[in-house]
């Protein structure tokens, strides 16, 4: 069977090929605007920015992960996520995987769902099959924020909140064992940590693992937004960054399921083993 990994080069991307090469009786095919020789797998040439180019990217593939770019202009990542979705059609495709966001539900741009809820309608109303897989919050990227917020004290937010957080290699796994699998037609999974941390929680937690006092600090939208604007973050990046926090008060990233170990065959990583390695990478010597 071979299978389709457009993204291939980010960090989400490198490790679903890399499981999917452990993998017998898959060829993988290893799609990105930067596709590099290796002697393991097929790499292609695809620009979501250049519609034309996946037709090429995507043909003769027989199953094929969309994964979404960071883009955060509004609009774009909707655009390119429709386009990957209209070539996939267009090469005939039998069965194609998008990566989605937990909370995904009908927004206007610039809101980080937008783009998401876009793709998954679409994929729905077009794909000849479809699965879907939703990513909780990333556990890398809540360890990056502690560690700015721990320079400060301050883990700030909007309001209480609960997220399960999850490591990207358990989402990588996950999307691999969906990809190679069989019976997950139609299925929607929602890829999350083991628990729901609230703000507070999380905290207490990297206070307890950095051995630096942090506390989670809610402020109201629009001094958080003068705080992200003052640290130098373009406007339209603020924008979505806050309807990221807007997400977490509503509940969005509060799902914990069972998926991860359905779909990859082993149990998600706490969020304190990610957090306990990125903290001594950090303090490791050069
Ligand atoms: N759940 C979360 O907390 C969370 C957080 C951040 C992001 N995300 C989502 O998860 C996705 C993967 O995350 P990641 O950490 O793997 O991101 P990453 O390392 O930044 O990878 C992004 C990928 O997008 C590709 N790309 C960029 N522009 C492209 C274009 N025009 N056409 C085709 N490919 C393009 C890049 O490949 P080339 O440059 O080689 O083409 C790269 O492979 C993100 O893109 C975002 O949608 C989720």
């Amino acid at each position: 069977m071979k299978i389709g990994v457009s993204g291939a080069s980010g960090k989400l991307g490198a490790g679903v090929v890399e499981n999917l090469r452990l993998r017998s009786g898959v060829e993988v095919v290893g799609i990105t605007r930067t596709p590099l020789p290796t002697g393991s797998h097929e790499t292609r040439f695809g620009d979501y920015d250049q519609p034309e180019s996946l037709d090429a990217a995507y043909a003769g593939l027989d199953r094929l992960l969309i994964i979404p770019t960071v883009a955060l202009a509004p609009g774009q990542r909707t655009q390119q996520n429709l386009a990957a979705i209209d070539a996939a059609r267009r090469a005939g495709v039998p069965h194609v995987v998008f990566m989605s966001s937990a909370g995904a539900r009908a927004r206007p741009e610039p809101d980080v769902w937008a783009s998401y809820f876009a793709a998954e309608q679409h994929l729905m109303q077009t794909a000849l099959q479809w699965s879907i897989l939703r990513m909780n919050y990333y556990a890398e990227s809540f360890a990056d924020e502690a560690k700015a917020a721990l320079a400060q004290g301050a883990l700030v937010g909007l309001g209480e909140n609960r997220v399960a957080f999850v490591s990207r290699a358990d989402l990588a796994a996950a999307a691999a064992g969906l990809l190679a699998g069989e019976g997950h037609e139609g299925a929607v999974y929602v890829g999350t940590g083991p628990r729901a941390w609230t703000g507070a929680e999380r905290a207490d937690l990297a206070t307890k693992l950095a051995g630096k006092p942090l506390q989670h600090v809610t402020m109201p939208l629009q001094d958080l937004r003068a705080r992200f604007l003052d640290a130098g973050l373009p406007p339209h990046v603020v924008e979505v960054v806050l309807s990221i926090r807007q997400g977490f008060v509503a509940g969005g990233f509060d799902i914990v399921t069972g998926d991860i170990e359905i779909l990859s065959g082993r149990a998600p990583q706490s969020l304190e083993t990610v957090l306990m390695k990125a903290f001594s990478d950090q303090v490791a010597p050069a």
